[in-house]
This record gives structure tokens, sequence and C-alpha cells, in this order.
């Protein structure tokens, strides 16, 4: 009936998520909230390992893109799930660090990472570095002489590999900012550059296609391209690279017709596309990572609002206006994405009322959707937003001055306040007197 596992209609006709009644937690807390189900983010995390175990004997690493909702609670569970994290900026690095992430198991990402980002991670003893760039290569080198380190270094090739997903989170396809392409030959010039430095233990390469992919083809070739890759690499230099991180994308439900793939179905066919191609080529198989971000967190979360206006527009539209909005979730106004939504409180009713789901800030497009079929709402309800675990805490902000909501996380059954909620004091906090 939901497009989350986490959520049911309990015997009190509410909404009860991660087995906490969500009307509660709104009565509780306030709203808007983001709730988070780190039961469930450690079942997601479990899915992975399992998967890795059972496809490739656990030869690998999975990480998680803490982009995808980074707090400390979230990466204090992912870590305890055995998993090791992605960042991409000194904020996130700085996140884990307060979490006590194990700073081996951190890798740090990105197209553009400051000098004093990469001072950071290399002082604080990173695990990797993912480069993306020639003149990042020059300064992880430069940077990790000076701190007399030696640093492990992913390269960030480009295969050229286009997934169908939205324009914005395509990155594997030769016009990019993302990476070094293999086919115009930057790949292996970032490759030839990095074993050349003295200061860089160069271990792999990796790679991420884009986000929000239903199909498993696109991640098989991606695989395939880049164990052609180290063999060519072989050829030249007689190097072996033993790493290779396929990256994440992994398709969630947001509406029912989305259908995605399991982690047991994406990892056994990358595996065994590697292991065959590794059998034929006589190229050892290589030490596998994956990134699943949004695949371990969007269907662990929901948002909470308080409805307000209802508005019926005769012949037209209805629009069911909430607390929240794009300051809160800014993924219908960035992607169109869509949503499906509830009224927690009245979740046992037929959801027969087609809204407009409208955030309170002044735009037209601050919407969470345009069609949603959710209960007849009245002034004062809750309404829950499904899958909204990723990228929306990570994507807020404080358009119109609004104070970002707070984050509560469910784990072992029991809620707690995970984030607090910011105060109109936080938002003017650093302006002038
Ligand atoms: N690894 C790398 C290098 C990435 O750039 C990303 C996401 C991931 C892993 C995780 O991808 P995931 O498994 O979460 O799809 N803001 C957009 C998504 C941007 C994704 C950016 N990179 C959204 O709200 O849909």
């Amino acid at each position: 009936m939901f497009v989350s596992d986490n959520a049911k209609v309990n015997s009190a006709g509410n909404l009860e998520f991660s087995g906490v009644d969500t009307v509660a937690l709104a009565q509780k807390y306030g709203t808007p909230l983001y709730v988070t189900s780190l039961d469930g983010v450690k079942a997601s995390c479990a899915e992975f390992t399992a998967a890795l175990e059972k496809h490739y004997g656990g030869r690998g690493m999975i990480l998680y893109a803490s982009k995808a909702n980074c707090n400390t609670a979230i990466c204090k569970a992912v870590s305890s799930s055995g998993f090791g994290l992605d960042v991409v900026s000194g904020g996130e690095l700085y996140t884990a660090l307060k979490a006590k992430v194990n700073p081996a198991k951190i890798c740090f990402h990105g197209n553009n990472k400051t000098d004093s980002e990469l001072r950071f991670a290399i002082e604080s003893g990173v695990g990797r570095i993912f480069a993306d760039s020639m003149s990042e290569l020059d300064d992880i080198e430069a940077i990790a002489a000076e701190t007399g380190k030696k640093v492990k270094v992913l390269v960030r090739a480009n295969p050229g590999v286009e997934a169908s997903t939205h324009e914005y989170i395509m990155t594997g396809q030769v016009d990019s900012k993302f990476g070094l392409s293999i086919e115009k030959g930057d790949a292996l010039a970032g490759v030839l550059k990095a074993l050349a430095s003295e200061h860089i233990e160069l271990a792999g390469i990796d790679c991420h296609i884009g986000s929000q992919i239903f199909e498993v083809l696109p991640f098989e070739d991606e695989a395939e391209m880049l164990m052609r890759f180290l063999v060519d690499i072989r050829e030249l230099t007689g190097v072996t690279l033993q790493e290779l991180n396929i990256g994440g994308g992994f398709g969630v439900r947001y509406v029912p017709s989305d259908d995605p793939l399991s982690a047991d179905m994406i990892i056994g066919a990358v595996a065994a596309r590697v292991k065959r191609f590794c059998a034929e080529s006589g190229f050892p198989e290589p030490f596998l990572m994956f990134e699943p971000g949004r695949a371990i967190v969007a269907n662990n979360g929901i948002t909470l609002y308080t409805v307000g206006c209802v508005k019926e527009i005769e012949g037209v539209r209805n629009y069911v206006s909430i607390d929240g909005g794009m300051f809160d979730n800014p993924r219908y106004a960035l992607y169109k994405a869509r949503y499906t939504a509830c009224v927690a409180n009245r979740a046992d009713r037929p959801a027969d009322y087609s809204a407009a789901i409208a955030g309170k800030c002044c735009e037209s497009g601050d919407l969470i959707g345009k069609d949603i079929t959710i209960q007849r709402p009245e002034r004062g309800d809750v309404l829950a937003v499904f899958t909204t675990g990723a990228y929306n805490y990570s994507m807020s902000s404080n358009y119109n001055r609004n104070p970002r909501p707070a984050m509560v996380v469910i784990e072992n059954g029991e809620d707690r306040l995970a984030i607090r909620r910011e105060t109109y004091a936080d938002i003017a906090a650093f302006d002038e007197e």
C-alpha cells in the first residue's frame, strides 16, 4: 500500500513509521519534521553487505555516500553496520569525524576539492582520496609531501556511459565536470601522473555514472569498461591496480510505478561480469567498492508537515498548503521529482483527493508535487510525505528565512531527536547587530 516498507496504518487509524505513530511524533517534536528510521537504514546496509558477501566473498567495501543525508546519527548507524563513508566536502568529513567514524574507512570525493579540504583530509588520515583532475593530483602530491604522508588515491575515470536519468544527476557521460575521460586519454594521463607521484599510492579507479538508475546493464557495462581500462594500464605500465569503485546511483521507489533493483541484483550482476572478465583476461579479481546513498536512506525517511490552507479552485486544482516546502525539500522545484503522501491522522480513510501539495515559500514552483492523491485533508492535519530520506535535509536551505526542521531518528523502535530544529536566532546568528 505504501512506497516504504516501514509504513503501515496502526489500530488508531494513524500512519505508523518504523513502529512509531507519526501523529504522536508530530505532536511531540512539532512540524515540519524529518523522521529517519535508523533501524531501516541498518537493514538496508545489511542487504548490501550480504550481497557483497554472497556474490563476491565480501572482497570489497560498501561506502555510504553521505551527501544523501549527513549527520552524526546516520554516520554512526552506517559505520556500525560495517560500511565505509564517502564524503565530498570538509563539512561532511568533519561530521563523519565527529561521529567517530574510523578515518581509514572514509573516502574523499569531489570534483573541486579546495586546498584546505585536501589538507584537512590528509591530516585526518582518510583512507582514500578519489582524485578528480590532473591539478588535484598535483595538490595531493604537494600536501602529502609537506605532511610527510603517503596517500592512497583512486583516479576518477569517466567511462562515457550514459544512464537514463535526469540530466542534472547524470555523471558518466564524456561532457561532464566529473572525472577524467577514458575515451579522450585523460584518465590514462591521470593514472601515469599518480604513478609517478612519490607521495601517492595509486590503488585503482573509481567511477559513478549517475543517480536514480533502474537498470542493471549500465552498471555491468561500466564495470567492464573499467576492467578493460585496468588491463590497458597493466599492459602499458606493468602495474596491476587492485581497487575498483563502481559508485552509487541505485534507484529507489518514490511512486508505485518505480521498480528499483535490489542490492542483490546489482551486486550480483556486477560481480558476475567482473568475475567473467577476470577469468577471460587473466586479470586478478579487484577489491570492489559500491557507493549507495539514496538506496540506504531514501525510503527510510519521511517528512511530517501540518496542513494549513486548503484551497479548491473549481474545475482547476486543489491546493493543500503545508508548513514546509522547497526549503526542506527542493527536489520537485529542481528535478520535478515525484512523491507520494498520506494524511497521517486519516491514514485509514480512502485516498481519493487529488491536490497540489504546496510549500509556504513565495514561489509558484514551491511544490512537493502537482498531482498527489491523499485523504481529504483539513487544516491542522498531519501530512506525511514519503521517500524523503535522501537529498532532502542535505539540500535544505533557509529560503525566506525559514528555519530548517528538526530530524528525529528511530532506533530499536525508540524515537530521539538527532538534529534540533533551527530557531530564528540561529538564522540571524551570523548577521551584524
Ligand atoms: N558516488 C558519487 C561519486 C556520487 O556523486 C553520488 C551522488 C553517489 C555516489 C550516490 O548516488 P546515489 O546512490 O545516492 O544515487 N541531489 C540529487 C542526487 C545527486 C546525486 C549526486 N551524486 C537528487 O536529489 O536526486
